[in-house]
């Protein structure tokens, strides 16, 4: 099955194999939502059964923690937790100073409570994701229902004064309806191009009445592990500045792709 990736899925893969070596027995892990995370707790479930690794689970998302139940983690909750060891996830968009863009599979809430609750945030991407500025990606905003369309409006007024290149909101939506977050909220998605001050336009949307949380992790990840197609691994540590340079082999867990249903 390895032999049908892509070189994307491959690249997710490995960056997620590697994740998965910062996992050590005892800890509370912060477990994210999306197709590269979905890698990392299968394999993070591979060392749960095979190596009797001991860990306690918090997912950002209702899938990902039926995923990690079938895989055999033990999942509990983030209250049940209260602080965590460590929480990997993956993410949108990555600049030079690991701050990022995530909520492209609309879990940004649970998933910035559960990093901003974890001694360490490692992020784990294929190499498509890094960014000289963030925005180009669709920055997610999580709004309730109430008053969306005033909200949007809000939002849309607010960024004439930020320093972006596009102003335009949509609503996500999933088929005919609006997409529906796992808190019940809606998400707008900003077409802003380019974020010159992300840090300004965190603050100031998260100010907005109706907004519950937007998509930037700012100052928030530790450590991004890229991934490439052929295997190669990059290890980037924002705070000891590093970057550790390395290969996996793809063979070794070949029994993980055995039951991909996607
Ligand atoms: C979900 C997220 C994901 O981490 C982000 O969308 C990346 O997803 P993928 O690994 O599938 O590319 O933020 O809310």
């Amino acid at each position: 099955m390895s032999g049908e990736l892509s070189p994307i899925d491959k690249a997710k893969f490995v960056a997620a194999k590697r994740a998965v070596d910062f996992v050590e027995d005892g800890m509370r892990v912060g477990l994210g939502t999306g197709s590269t995370a979905a890698w990392m707790v299968r394999c993070l479930g591979e060392l749960v059964r095979d190596d009797g690794l001991k860990i306690c689970g918090v997912p950002t998302s209702v899938r990902t923690a039926e995923l990690a139940r079938e895989v055999g983690i033990d999942v509990i909750s983030l209250d049940e937790a209260k602080w965590l060891d460590l929480t990997i996830d993956g993410a949108d968009e990555f600049d030079g100073d690991l701050n990022l863009i995530k909520g492209g599979g609309g879990a940004l809430l649970q998933e910035k409570i559960v990093a901003t609750a974890s001694d360490q945030m490692i992020v784990i991407a294929d190499v498509g994701k890094e960014v000289e500025h963030l925005g180009a990606f669709p920055l997610p905003v999580e709004v309730i229902p109430f008053g969306w369309q005033t909200t949007r409006a809000l939002i849309e007024e607010l960024l004439v004064s930020m320093d972006v290149l596009g102003r335009d909101a949509s609503l996500r939506m999933n088929g005919d309806h609006p997409f529906v977050t796992d808190e019940g909220n809606y998400i707008l998605d900003l077409h802003l191009g380019r974020i010159g001050n992300p840090h300004q336009l965190a603050m100031a949307l998260n100010q907005m009445p109706g907004v519950v949380e937007n998509g930037l992790f700012m100052d928030i990840c530790d450590v991004v592990i890229v991934g490439h197609g052929d295997g190669r691994v990059e290890t980037r540590n924002i705070n000891e500045g590093t970057v550790e340079q390395d290969r996996l082999d793809f063979l070794e867990s070949e029994n993980l792709f055995s039951d991909l249903q996607d």
